[in-house]
């Protein structure tokens, strides 16, 4: 720890805000955990008292406006995140935002003209996939051209339970947007159209509940992109992405990374491997390697990763997606222009 440490706050320390704090204060090197705040003051109160040197702000605009706090964590539901962005963006703070920016596309594109407004970028959203070593080193062997030009990708994307609360526009908005978010990094391209199409529901679906879905892009240059998104599957945490190229193929999330093979339980040998149960422990080293990123960026006053408009986009997709989710039908995806005022 030293006097140039990042100092950082955390905005919500439910799941998600417990982790990044865990990881702040004991796995980012150059950034201190200093405050966090929750409206659920007991839960703030209990993180605080794990670390030493840590406050516990009852307000989240107060721990935004603390002159002891350089930058921000907000880990606080979506519907919140536009209030609290604001905010950071108003007191020149490099914020960390989770997904989603915010819940619709006026709202996240009020973001990004106002961070444009204030002259420098700010803020990095929450996809951690671009900076998991797997999906990093298939980006990277796509853009080296030794697979010739890339034509679909194929992403897979299934949980082992989640709560009967969880309906079907939640597996577009909150599970699917990381996939929005992967077609758009790896091709680097916008989506231009989006279709959500309504397999027969497991029956361990909740009532009403359309999983799992399967989904296809259409992407800027023409090409397809393929999702499937399975809420519960009842095994594990399971993704995948494979990309097709024009001279050969590459997989991010390869389900036979850790095969083993065994003598025990019976005369046979057999053979098998793990699947983790929840998305901490499958994307644990890219969630750490997302922080390190941000905090040695945003002590350089710059930001890498994907940015407000990267959130915008994918808030655009996933409402055009909830839309095809009603219809069956295609739907467009409208953007509006990049640096305009539109
Ligand atoms: N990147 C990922 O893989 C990933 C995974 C899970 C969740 N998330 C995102 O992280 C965020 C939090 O999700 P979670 O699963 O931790 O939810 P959660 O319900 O476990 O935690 C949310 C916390 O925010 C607090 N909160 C409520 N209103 C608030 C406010 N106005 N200001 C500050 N805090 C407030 C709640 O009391 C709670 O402690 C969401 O945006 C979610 O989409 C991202």
């Amino acid at each position: 720890m030293t006097d140039s440490d990042l100092r950082v706050g955390v905005i919500g320390v439910g799941m998600m805000g417990a982790d990044h704090a865990e990881r702040i204060a004991h796995r980012t090197s150059g950034a201190r955990l200093v405050a966090v705040s929750d409206p659920d003051t007991a839960r703030a109160g209990a993180l605080a008292e794990r670390y030493e040197g840590v406050r516990a702000v009852a307000d989240p605009l107060a721990l935004v406006a603390d002159g002891d706090v350089d930058a921000v964590v907000i880990a606080s539901p979506g519907f919140v995140h536009e209030e609290q962005v604001l905010a950071c963006l108003e007191h020149g703070k490099p914020t960390l935002c989770e997904k989603p920016l915010t819940m619709d596309g006026e709202s996240s594109l009020r973001l990004v003209r106002a961070e444009q407004s204030g002259g420098r970028p700010l803020v990095q959203l929450g996809f951690m996939r671009r900076f998991d070593p797997e999906y990093v080193r298939l980006k990277t062997l796509v853009d080296s051209g030794r697979l010739g030009r890339l034509l679909v990708l194929h992403n897979t994307h299934r949980n082992k339970d989640v709560p009967a609360s969880f309906r079907s526009e939640m597996i577009v908005r909150d599970s699917l947007v990381h996939e929005v978010d992967v077609a758009r990094f790896v091709f680097g391209e916008e989506i231009t159209e989006i279709t959500v199409y309504s397999p027969t529901p497991t029956s361990a679906a909740a009532e009403g509940v359309v999983d799992p879905q399967v989904s296809v892009f259409r992407m800027a240059g023409g090409a397809v992109v393929t999702n499937e998104v399975f809420v519960k599957n009842q095994v594990g945490y399971e993704v995948r992405c494979e990309a097709v190229c024009e001279r050969g193929s590459a997989m991010a999330g390869r389900p036979w990374a850790d095969l083993y093979t065994t003598a025990a339980g019976g005369d046979d040998g057999a053979w098998g491997g793990s699947i983790p149960a929840d998305f901490r422990d499958r994307f644990a080293l890219a969630y750490d390697r997302e922080l390190q990123a941000w905090a040695d960026a945003s002590r350089r006053g710059v930001v890498v990763g994907p940015t407000t408009w990267d959130g915008y986009a994918a808030t655009v997709v996933c409402e055009a997606g909830m839309e095809s989710l009603v219809s069956g039908e295609p739907v467009a995806v409208r953007l509006a222009d990049r640096e305009g005022a539109g």
